[in-house]
């Protein structure tokens, strides 16, 4: 019989064999000083684009200031147990209430951590008879939400919403047969490539097929329409989104999440998540400080707006100047470019180093072999300088890259590596 860890020895997964190539710099990496457009990486000064503080609040002073203030008066301990056993308070009832009014929705339950309440979530919605239809190039949280399903799932093609059509035809045959539901899931925003989800178009299909929409909208709340109440708003059809969850995570700068949607399903969902009945209530200056950066989101238009500027900017920009940002239709900015490995790993080094920017770097197997995606994420932080000085990086490592610049630096490393 062999040892568990053998093969752990043998092989350190599809990311971790990268590790002593990578960790540290382009995976690990340690960004220093206060959050904002301007850090520290490896002592030098870059431009952040990697941080989905949206709006800007994570290091607002009003907040800090309500999360010190919280954090004084609680401790990071309360409340002690999970919210079914003694983990609740009149906060954490009156935050559940704001988000809910803010999302148009009847009722909304905080979950600790967004991943696992998505998990959770999904686990909670079906039972083995019902059938789930998802995007195929869902978020993590939702593959593992649906890996705990007993029953069948379906996959449509990344945003195709007539192979989500087919898809439907095939589980509502199927679900005549066990005599279950069907749960649609897709995202606000897919936070790789920017798209928005095509809700509009889902919601439409309700008029042909009886299922309930599940919507993973960690993206579009707070960054997208007119209130910022997220992606269903944007669209038009908030109404129509069955259970809508948004994570803290992102423009509201801190941790937790919530799912909202009619009281009856809120209220279920409350006595059936396992993940928040088996684990401790989201603390204290995490609840008031949710309320703080709501409340902001709520009443200062300008900081949506600061950050749709920079948005614009940075977008045309690109697209001025002949880049690929592929079809984004959120403040998510991708970047193509096609190359090696060794040849990424190069123009990353040029462009944290020489340039100042920082920014994220994805590649084979995430997306297709000679690919290189850099992933920008602006916020309101940013300046119009920031922009400018960023598309003159753009365009002096593009240069580089063709003229073979980062084949050559990165021959040793590419004949390591096998490329
Ligand atoms: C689409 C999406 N869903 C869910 C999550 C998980 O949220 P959290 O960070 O609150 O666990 C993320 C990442 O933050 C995300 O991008």
């Amino acid at each position: 019989m062999k040892d568990l860890f053998e093969k752990i020895y043998k092989d350190k997964g599809p990311l971790g064999k990268w590790a002593s190539q990578a960790e540290g710099y382009f995976v690990f990496p340690k960004l220093e000083g206060e959050i904002s457009n301007r850090m520290k990486f490896q002592g030098k000064d870059v431009i952040t684009w990697s941080i989905n503080d949206y709006l800007g609040l994570a290091n607002h002073p009003e907040v800090r200031k309500v999360d010190a203030e919280a954090a004084a008066q609680y401790g990071s301990a309360y409340p002690m147990g999970a919210r079914m056993m003694s983990g609740h308070t009149d906060l954490h009832e009156r935050l559940q209430n704001e988000l809910a009014e803010f999302v148009s929705k009847e009722s909304a339950y905080l979950l600790n951590f967004g991943y696992q309440g998505m998990v959770s979530t999904i686990d909670a919605l079906v039972s083995k008879d019902d059938i789930i239809v998802y995007d195929v190039d869902a978020h993590a949280c939702i593959i593992d939400g649906v890996r705990l399903h007993m029953g069948k799932r379906f996959t449509y093609k990344h945003n195709d919403v007539a192979s989500l059509e087919k898809n439907l035809e095939r589980a509502t045959k199927m679900a005549e047969q066990t005599g279950g539901g069907i749960l649609v899931i897709s995202e606000g925003v897919f936070g790789m490539r920017g798209e928005q989800g095509r809700l509009k178009e889902i919601v439409a299909l309700k008029q042909k097929f009886n299922f309930r929409l599940f919507v993973d909208d960690a993206h579009g709340f707070g960054t997208l329409g007119a209130t910022g109440a997220g992606t269903g708003e944007e669209q038009g059809v908030q109404d129509d989104i069955d259970v809508y969850f948004a994570t803290f995570a992102k423009s509201l700068a801190s941790t937790g999440a919530f799912i909202a949607g009619d009281k009856e399903i809120i209220d279920y969902l409350k006595y059936n998540l396992r993940s928040q009945m088996f684990a401790k209530s989201l603390q204290m200056q995490l609840v008031a400080g949710a309320l703080k950066r709501l409340d902001m989101l709520k009443t200062m238009p300008e900081l949506k707006a600061k950050l749709w500027e920079n948005v614009n900017a940075l977008q045309s920009g690109l697209k001025d100047k002949g880049f690929d940002i592929g079809t984004t239709q959120s403040c998510v900015t991708p970047v193509y470019l096609k190359g090696s490995i060794p040849e990424a790993m190069a123009l990353v080094k040029d462009l944290r180093e020489n340039h100042g920017v920082f920014c994220s770097i994805v590649v084979y197997p995430v997306i297709p072999k000679g690919l290189i995606l850099l992933r920008l994420i602006p916020t309101a932080t940013h300046t119009l300088e920031d922009v400018s000085e960023t598309l003159n990086a753009f365009d002096a490592i593009r240069t580089r890259l063709e003229n073979g610049t980062y084949k050559r630096l990165s021959a040793s490393v590419a004949a390591a590596m096998g490329e």
